[in-house]
């Protein structure tokens, strides 16, 4: 099965994936482009903090499978932590207001932290982080996400590392999701209109 030019693997319709499949309206970015942009992020990453030691910060749950396949890609040594931070908003905007649900394991203090994130929409979300981690004195902080979309950004961030810049769409796939689903979706897709009525 083929979408877009983006193949399908596995589709089990015993376990809802076929009913998740019929709501995709298009895959904008494929298994492929995925692949390459994070081979070709994380030999960047591994040059910039060649010689240094560095702490990546997955923050849960969006980012985790970009994640998973990033640190794969790192030649230095790394260290992995994990945050959980919840935006208050419903389920495609965000208000601003950020909780942490999980906060790191480690002091962060005299560290080289990147955070990584699934996307920089309004960018209030990474604003509250990195004022957050900032005041707990790392000797660095920067920021890698997967997807930028700067038509939505209402506060000023900088991004370190992007994957890709997408246009003012809702998308999900490759660890975003709507409403807790499509998660799993090896591909980053728009979904039919009709999935948000
Ligand atoms: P921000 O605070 O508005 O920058 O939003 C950041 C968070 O909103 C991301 O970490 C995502 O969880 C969520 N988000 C924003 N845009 C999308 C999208 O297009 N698809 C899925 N989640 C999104
Ligand atoms: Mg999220």
């Amino acid at each position: 099965m083929k979408i877009n030019g983006s193949r399908i693997l596995v589709v089990n319709k015993d376990k809802g994936c076929g009913k998740m499949l019929n709501d995709i309206q298009e895959v904008l970015i494929t298994q492929e482009q995925l692949q390459a942009k994070v081979q070709e992020l994380g030999k960047r990453i591994s040059q910039d903090y060649s010689g240094k030691e560095l702490l990546m910060v997955c923050i849960l749950k969006g980012a985790v499978v970009f994640y998973a396949d990033l640190v794969r890609q790192i030649s230095i040594p790394v260290f992995m932590d994990f945050m959980a931070v919840s935006s208050y908003g419903d389920a495609t905007r965000s208000s601003g207001a950020v909780m942490i649900i999980k906060d790191l394991d480690q002091t962060i203090a005299g560290k080289h932290v990147l955070i990584v994130e699934d996307i920089v929409d309004t960018g209030l979300t990474l604003k509250y982080l990195v004022e957050n981690l900032k005041a707990r004195n790392p000797l660095s902080i920067k920021i890698c996400t997967l997807l930028d979309k700067p038509e939505r950004r209402v506060t000023d961030v900088k991004v370190d590392y992007n994957g890709f810049t997408i246009p003012d769409a809702f998308v999900v796939g490759y660890g975003l999701d709507y409403a807790e689903a499509y998660r799993h979706l090896p591909y980053v897709c728009v979904l039919k209109p009709e999935i948000y009525e």
